[in-house]
Formats: structure tokens, sequence, C-alpha cells
């Protein structure tokens, strides 16, 4: 089969990362006979410096027309220090989920079996943790009115959600829960919020509709210190916007390291593939990024292509890496390999998957040819 993608690598890694997505897509293509075309468009801080805009028209031109989008990452320094920047990279990303809908944010934690001792969490507290957190991407205070007072002195930025944000987010919640182990738990802060207080009525409305998923409620405080303390309770966690951005980051120790969350972003029309993590401006260029988020993206936008068997054959080589310590230095400090490295060794043993233990010798022998 034939499938447009829309390649958006932007900032900083973003570019590194993106090209072993796509070394490793193009393993696919050929191993299931499939084509993939890539259209390459500006975002954030270089879309700025070439165009002024951290999301042209074309961009999103580009991306209404292909049939998902492979994104890498957003972010500069220069701008990250300078609070009066009128123009900033963020906003592309944040302009170009509203301009395309994309409500439904997804990022699914699992703790590697592999990378285990790897996080600061003890083994019996992570092992076995499986969650996919939904979070609102297109509302709350990231999208509310923002103001400065002239004099400089006060500043306010809104939080608003209606009823049918809530509900078209929450459907593919229960939806994913029933698939998976049957429990919705909405974070929230209804105890304060007024939004709040309307996801919980909202969510406890379409609830009956799904009476085979058990649904809970945490406040977002109390959630923090849930994922750390006793992540297996959860399955599918529901959460606005901000909520969301921040218990992804802190969910991703479970994992072993931010460089292995991906995520998906969804809506009626369109679907934006990406890893959690972000721009990584002092590790640009040096090769040290780890690939296997955006490697996972890619896993993630097959899936959604329906392409279940090719999502299959890159989770599992992405496993084989982490068996063999084929991985950058974040997770592997003693030994190693390069950005390149990994997506090479990935890519390979999705089109030799017998070989791969001949390779992890050459590999370490610094001999391969393959790698
Ligand atoms: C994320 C990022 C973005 C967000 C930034 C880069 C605007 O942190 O995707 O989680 O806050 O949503
Ligand atoms: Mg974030």
């Amino acid at each position: 089969m034939k499938y447009k993608i829309a390649l958006l690598p932007g900032d900083g890694i973003g570019p590194e990362v993106t090209d072993q997505a796509v070394k490793v897509l193009e393993a696919i293509a050929d191993v299931y006979n499939h084509t993939f075309t890539y259209t390459h468009a500006l975002v954030g801080a270089v879309a700025i410096d070439k165009t002024g805009d951290p999301l042209p028209e074309e961009t999103l031109q580009i991306c209404r027309e292909s049939d998902a989008i492979l994104f890498g990452a957003i972010g500069h320094p220069k701008y990250d220090n300078d609070p009066s920047a009128k123009v900033r990279p963020e906003q592309g990303l944040l302009k170009l989920r509203k301009s395309l809908g994309l409500f439904c944010n997804v990022r699914p934690v699992k703790a590697f079996e592999q990378l285990i001792d790897n996080s600061p969490l003890r083994r019996e507290i992570i092992s076995g943790t499986d969650i996919s957190i939904f979070r609102e991407l297109t509302g709350g205070i990231y999208f509310g009115s923002k103001e400065l007072s002239e004099d400089g002195q006060t500043a306010s930025d809104g939080c608003s959600y209606s009823v049918e944000e809530i509900s078209r987010i929450t459907h593919l919640a229960f939806k994913e829960a029933q698939k998976r182990r049957k429990k919705l738990t909405l974070v929230d802060k209804a105890n304060v919020l007024e939004t709040s207080r309307l996801w919980r009525k909202t969510v406890k409305e379409i609830a009956p509709q799904y009476a085979d998923v058990e649904l809970d409620f945490l406040f977002v405080d109390n959630a923090a210190m849930q994922l750390i303390l006793n992540p297996k309770q959860f399955d599918v966690i529901l959460t606005e916007n901000l909520f969301g951005d921040i218990i992804s980051d802190e969910a991703s120790v479970i994992g072993g390291s931010i460089g292995l969350l991906a995520s998906s972003s969804l809506g009626a029309e369109n679907a934006m593939f990406e890893p959690i993590h972000g721009s990584f401006p002092q590790a640009t260029g040096k090769h040290i990024a780890n690939p296997l988020a955006s490697i996972l993206s890619a896993a993630m936008l097959l899936r959604h292509l329906d392409l279940h068997k090719e999502a299959d054959a890159i989770e599992t080589a992405v496993e084989k890496s982490l068996e063999l310590g084929i991985t950058t230095g974040d997770i592997n400090p003693k030994n190693p390999f390069s950005t390149l490295k990994v997506g090479d060794f990935v890519a390979d043993h999705i089109t030799h998957p017998n070989d791969t233990n001949i390779n992890y010798k050459n590999v370490h022998m610094g001999q391969s040819t393959i790698i």
C-alpha cells in the first residue's frame, strides 16, 4: 500500500531522531511491500529562522494532505531565556494541534522489563506497569485568554472547557479502557477548579454507556504521588491538557527514560505521532539522543494506519535493542551506542530478524558491516 507521511523534524535533536524513525519505516516498507512518501515541512525555531513564522501555512497544508504526520521536537534556548519574545517555537506546535483538531493525545507508559533496573524507582514498584494516558490537547489553560497588564505587574491565563471538548476524549478513553484492563481514572482538581468539576460531571454522565469499565477519580496532587507510589493501579488515565503534560513527564521515569516515550495526537481528520521529549538542545548534533521514542512513534503511526504486524515488528526490534543494550547513553551509560547505530540496529533487526545475535557480536567488536 502507499501512504503519504508529513515529516516535521523541528528543532534540536528532532531531525536526528526523526531520521532514525524514517530509516526504520523504510525497512518496514521493504519487508512488507509498502511505499511511504515523505514530505518535509518546517515547524518551530527552524521555521521562524527561515520564514518568521513557527507554523507556515505550507506546513499545515502538507499535514492536511498526508495520511499521518511524524513530528520530531520543538524548542530553542534562545527563546526559553527571553520571556519577552513575541514569536516562540512552541506556538508552532500548539497551533498545529489546534488547527488540525488533534484533541486526543495518547501517551503509553510501560515499564520495559529490560530497563527496570535503570529506573530510580524500585523494581517491585514499577515492574508490570502498563498505563495509557489520555491527555486533552486542544483546550484548557494552554489555549485560554492570556494577558499581561500594561505595567507588567500582573499576568493571567484563562482555563476553560466545554462539555463537548470533554465528552469527545472521554468516549475515546472509555473505549480504550474496554480494550485493556477496563479501568479509567479521571485526574482533576475538582476540589478547587470549576473546569475540573465540569470534567467530573461530564465523565460521570457518560460512564453508564461503558458499564463494564470501572471509573474512579483522583485529584492531580494525589495522582502525582500515586503514580510513583503504586503505578500498577492505573490502566487508562484521562486528564486535561496541563495536568496531562505534567504527569506524563513524571510517568516517563517509570519507563526508565523519557527517551522511550512515544505519543499519538488524534483528531477527527488528522493524526500526528511524536516523542514526548523535547528538543534537548545540548545534545544536538552530538549523536547521543535516544531515537527510540521517535521509532516507537513510527510504530504508533503504523498502528493508526491499521498496519499492526508492521507495528509489532518495530516494537519487537526495539525490545531486542533494549535487551542487547544497543542503546544510547541515557539508558546505557557504560557502553553507549550512537543515535545512528541504534537506528541501524532496529532497522536491521526488521530486515534480518534472525541475524541479530550475530550482528550483536559484531557491534561489540566494532566490525559489523551492517551496523
Ligand atoms: C509536550 C510538550 C509541549 C506541551 C510543549 C513543547 C509546548 O511539553 O508535548 O508535552 O507543553 O504540550
Ligand atoms: Mg510536556
